[in-house]
Formats: structure tokens, sequence, C-alpha cells
């Protein structure tokens, strides 16, 4: 019996031992330390998961413009996406895809209602995940701008629009329509009546026909609701805003290439100017684009945002990493594809006397955005890439030298491929930026921490240009939960540490509505009224808006499970501890600093645990203040937890 207690009292004080054990960090601010890239954490904004139309764009009626249309499937191409006629009513009438004397060159398809008798409704139901239910979020109270263009040569009767339930009872009042026998931009303000879900209805009460594209509603509330598109969605604005991006990488990703098809390659000069005069494309992902975010709202945002564009455009290739064959490289298609870069810089920065920088004043911005980045390519590889790489990059060069180009270094982390591509790089364009993307295993980004610790200095500097730790899926869906989010973070610590070298990073995809995906895991998930914001989101929140302009290596005793990183600036000194085990740490910092409050702000879960639709808040960050007394302070880094500390120097 005694010995049955003593080896049990002795098992109870290794127990307490080991979870006394404090670990230590040690930090002398008084050294150097390396620089750390002013643009270390930026976003990747790419349109997949309708992260532009019906996210981020805020547009609330889908196929606004019947341009819908597939080049993938042609056979499911469909006009009328997301349109409705006569729904529950008795009147007589026909609706017909016109194609002939539309809008304009680019916009060509429209709808013409020929009406017999009654009252004939055209019904929008939004982004609604199924057919026939409405998929307008309206707010009470709210405004919400509406306009269409109509053409009727002998329509006689009454036209109105108004917000609505699906069986037509009115959520707003109505705005009266008197068409011409011209196309008319017709325009009006509702006012909500009802916090509900809606659809849009044109109502045809008469007889004769009429012709009808470009019908939008879009929120009075949207962020830059005086921008040539009409805004942004304003809760996503700013969850981006959160992240205080330093860059913002555009438009692809993928899209920025096209798959399968050069027809789909994303076309800058597609998406400028009034909207109803972009040319929409089918994307990457196999749906339309309106691009009522284009590059115009692309510029503005990385303006509004103080982030630095970083514009992708494809290299005269299609998307490798989808299994698309190398696009035709004839003598023409490179020229004009070459120019089109050319002209896209000038867009940017040009002054009113070019031609382009005149184009952009005329689109509402007269001031040029200065932009200092462009990537040629996006997740390319092998010598036909590098061949158009460098004949676009000398063209860009002799033009703008001051320019600094982005070279892609493929899709993968490890292997022969990217140690090609690297070599490649090197030797032939060491002053360029090399992108690299990897999506692996949340273990992987553990194991890898040290990842650039070994790289050369003597060479080109690396842009982390996607990543993101995945999941096993279940149910379809790769899950963004704490555990791969404290993986994304200790990988990030690497990363600090190697911040001479690797000067920006970003997570991808950035956005996804629920139920509209082709991709998983993602940072931001919406839906038509809310943000889930993950904890992968909160993860790189908190080490983005936590970093000095220097990296100080610490003198460090911590558990295995425990990764860290010191950064400081002139002001202020951040210590991230990232805990990857399963038991709560505590760690004494010494800091040459006392008797001054300092911030921390902790996120932490268990391993599977996720934000969603129904609670939104199971992890978040916490925040507290803590004395440094003495300079030393302890504090208890939380199990599968991510803990930052800021001090005032
Ligand atoms: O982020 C999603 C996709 O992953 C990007 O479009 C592409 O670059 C990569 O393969």
């Amino acid at each position: 019996m005694k010995r049955l207690l003593c080896a049990a009292l002795s098992a109870l004080l290794l127990l307490t031992c080991q979870t006394a054990f404090a670990g230590r960090l040690e930090v002398d601010l008084s050294v150097d330390g390396t620089p750390v890239s002013d643009m270390l954490y930026g976003a990747f904004y790419e349109d997949i998961n309708f992260a532009a139309d019906g996210g981020l764009y805020a547009e609330l009626l889908r196929n606004r413009s019947f341009e819908n249309r597939s080049l993938t499937s042609p056979k499911s191409s469909d006009s009328f996406t997301s349109w409705m006629f006569n729904h529950l009513n008795r009147a007589e009438g026909t609706v017909t895809r016109m194609t002939e004397g539309g809008l304009n060159d680019n916009n060509t398809t429209y709808m013409r209602v020929s009406v017999e008798s009654g009252a004939y409704r055209v019904v929008n139901f939004g982004y609604s995940t199924v057919i026939g239910r409405a998929g307008i979020p309206l707010d009470e109270g709210a405004e919400y701008g509406f306009y269409c263009f109509l053409r009727s040569a002998d329509f006689s009767g009454r036209i109105s629009a108004a917000l609505t339930t699906v069986g037509g009872s009115p959520l707003s009042d109505a705005i009266e329509l008197t068409p011409s026998g011209e196309w008319q931009k017709l325009s009006g303000v509702f006012t909500a009546k009802e916090t509900t879900d809606a659809v849009l209805s044109l109502t045809l009460e008469g007889r004769g026909s009429v012709d009808i594209d470009m019908v939008s509603l879009l929120p009075k509330s949207a962020f830059g609701a005086s921008w040539l598109s009409g805004g942004l969605r304003a809760d996503l604005v700013e969850a981006l805003r959160a992240l205080s991006p330093r860059f913002i990488r555009f438009p692809g990703g993928c899209v920025a290439e096209g798959s399968y098809f050069k027809a789909n390659a994303y076309n800058w000069k597609d998406t400028i100017g009034a909207p109803e005069t972009r040319r929409e494309n089918e994307n990457t992902w196999g749906y339309m684009q309106s691009y009522g975010l284009g590059f115009d709202e692309y510029f503005r945002l990385c303006e509004e945002l103080n982030a630095e564009p970083l514009p992708v455009v494809h290299a005269s290739t299609l998307c490798q990493a989808r299994g698309s064959q190398d696009a035709p490289y004839t003598e023409t298609e490179k020229e004009s594809h070459i120019q089109d870069v050319l002209d896209l810089i000038e867009y940017a920065n040009g002054d009113e006397t070019t031609a382009y920088g005149a184009l952009r004043a005329k689109n509402g911005h007269p001031a040029p955005y200065n932009m200092k980045f462009i990537a040629i390519g996006n997740e390319n590889w092998g010598d036909e890439y590098f061949y158009r790489y460098g004949e676009i990059r000398a063209a860009v060069k002799a033009k703008y030298p001051e320019i600094e180009c982005v070279v892609a270094a493929g899709p993968v982390a490890s292997g022969a491929l990217i140690e090609h591509s690297l070599a490649v790089i090197r030797s032939r364009y060491p002053n360029d930026i090399a992108d690299e993307h990897y999506y692996m295993d949340s273990g992987w980004f553990l194991r890898n921490t040290s990842r650039y610790d070994a790289y050369s200095r003597n060479g080109n500097s690396i842009f982390l240009g996607e990543f993101a730790a995945h999941e096993p899926a279940v149910g379809g869906r790769r899950p963004n939960n704490m555990y791969s989010a404290v993986c994304e973070a200790a990988y990030l610590t690497g990363i600090e540490r190697n911040a001479d070298l690797v000067k920006m990073c970003c997570y991808a995809p950035l956005f996804a509505r629920n139920g509209f995906t082709q991709w998983t895991p993602n940072l931001i998930w919406f839906d038509a009224r809310s943000v889930v914001k993950t904890p992968n989101y909160y993860a790189f929140m908190m080490f983005s808006n936590a970093v000095g302009d220097r990296y100080i290596p610490a003198n460090a005793d911590l558990p295995d499970t425990v990764y860290s990183s010191v950064t400081a600036s002139d002001e202020k000194v951040y210590i991230k501890l990232v805990n990857a085990g399963n038991a709560g740490e505590d760690i004494t910092v010494s800091l040459p600093l006392t008797d001054r409050r300092a911030l921390v702000q902790t996120l932490s879960g268990k391993a599977g645990d996720q934000n969603s639709f129904d609670v939104p808040d199971r992890l978040k960050p916490a925040e507290t203040y803590v004395e440094l007394v003495g300079g030393k302070i302890t504090v208890t880094l939380p199990a599968m937890g991510i803990l930052v500390l800021t001090c005032e120097k």
C-alpha cells in the first residue's frame, strides 16, 4: 500500500513537473536583427467561389445583362439564368433571347418581352441557391439604386419595377419606367419596407414588345457607391481591411490565365469603364464574370486600403496546374498581349497626357495609382513559360525599368519542378521576385518552418503568392479548423524569421460564398447577409497587425510544440508564440523593458474546432493586458493556441 502511494505520489510529482515546465524566451533588443519586409502580409483576391459577382461586388442581381453563357459546356449556356417569367401570373406573353441590335458590341444579348394581355411579370432572384427562391437581402429602410436599359417601339401600357416577394407582394414602392424607341437608361431608388429576402419584379401591363437589358440593383450603402460600377459589399471590404493587407494580388490565380481555352483568359481591358460596356466572360471556375469588380475597382480598393497593387497578367500560357495545354504563341498574339501589358501599366501610372492615363481619368480617377509590381504568369513552369516570361518582361523593363517583375516558380513546394524553376529564375532573372505556391497538409507546415533558413540571400526575393494548410475533406469540404490555423501560424513564424528574403505572402483563396464553392478551404466565408471569419483568418490577421521592421533572434528554450518569432520597430516589440500541442504552456519572456503594460492577444480552441454560420464566433482572438515588471513576464500559451504580445518600447 505504502509502495503504491509512493508511486502515485511520484507520478503526480512528475506530472506537476511536466505541466510546470516553463518555457523561456529571452529578447535582447540591442541586437540589430534582420530586416522584415514592409510588404510581408497581403491578400490574394481571385474570383473563385463567387468572390466577385455575388460576393465582393455589391450588385444584387445575378445575370443582369443576359450575357450568361458557358464556354466549357455550351449546351448548358443559359442567357436567362436567375430570371423567371410570368411566375404565378396569368398574363399572356412571350420572352425571346435577342442578339441583334443589342446595347453595344460588348453586351449583345438582351431580352424581348412581348405582352398580349394582363400584367406580365419578369423576375430576377439574385443569388439564390434554390431556383425560384428569393435571394436579394433587404434591410428595412435601406435604399437600393436601380437602373435598367429599355427600348420599345410599340408598347402601350404601364411598366414598373419593384422589390417584391416571389408571389409579387410589394416590398418597396414601384418605379415607373417609360421606354422610348432607342435604348435608354432608366433609374430610380427603392426603399425597403421590410428586412427580408426579395426578388426584383419588372411588371409589364398592356400590349406590345419591350427590350430589356442591363438590369441592376445596388445598395446605396455599398463601399464606393459612387464608383462607376456601384461599389463593393461593405462588410467584406471591412473584413479585408482588418487584415491590413500591404498588397493585393489580383485577379488570379488561374482566373488570370484561363483554363482549357485562351478565350477565357482575363483581359483587363474588358473590365474597365461603364459597366454596360464591360465585355463579360466565363472564368476558369466555370461561371460568368460581369467585371463589375474590374481593374478600376481593384486599383481603387488598393488605394482605399493603402495596399500596393500587384496585378497578375498571364504569360500567354493557360493554367498549367489545371492540366491545360500551352496556348499558341503566334507573333500576333505575342505582340497584342505585350501591348495589353504595357497598356495596363500606362493605365495605372500614366499621366493624363497618355492615352491610357486619359482613359483612367475619364473612368473617374485622374491621379495615377503608382503601381510598382507586375506578376507575369500565375503558377507556371517549364521552358516555354520562361521563354514567354522573358519576352514579356523584357518589353516591360524596356519601357518601365522601375516596375518590379514577379516570376512564377510553379505549383509545388519541393521536387524537381520547383528546383528547376528556381535555378532558371536565379540564373536568368536574379533581380525578379520568385512566386512560390503550395497547398500542403497541415503537418507539413509544422515540419517545414525552417524552409527558408537555408535559401541563398544572394538572389531573388521570394513571394509566397498562394498557400494554405489543407486538412482532409469532410463531406467534400476541406475544413478551416483550429489545427490548420495553428500550423499556418507556426509556419509564419518561420516566414518572419526569413522576412529579409520572403518579401510577401498571402493565403489562398480569400473569399467563398457558401453554397457556391469550387474550392476549400478559404479564408473568409460569407452568404447574402453574414460573414464568417475562419481561425485561419484570425491567425493571419494577428500576425499581419503585429509585425515590426526587423526580426530579433531570441534566446529560447521552448517545448517542442512551441514556435516563436520576435520582431520590433522603433516603437514596439512583437512577440508571437504558437503552440501546436494539446497542453497549455507557461512561457516566461524576458524583455529589457519594465513597468509597462503589454497587450496579449490569444486565439485557441480544439484542433477540429471551426467557425460556422450558426456559431461564427466560436474561435475569435481574445485580448487582455499584462504588466511587465522587472523585465519579465510569464504568459500562459493555450493548448492549440496562438499568442501575440505587443509592448511599447
Ligand atoms: O487558389 C486557387 C487556385 O490554386 C489558383 O487559382 C491557382 O493559382 C492555384 O492552382
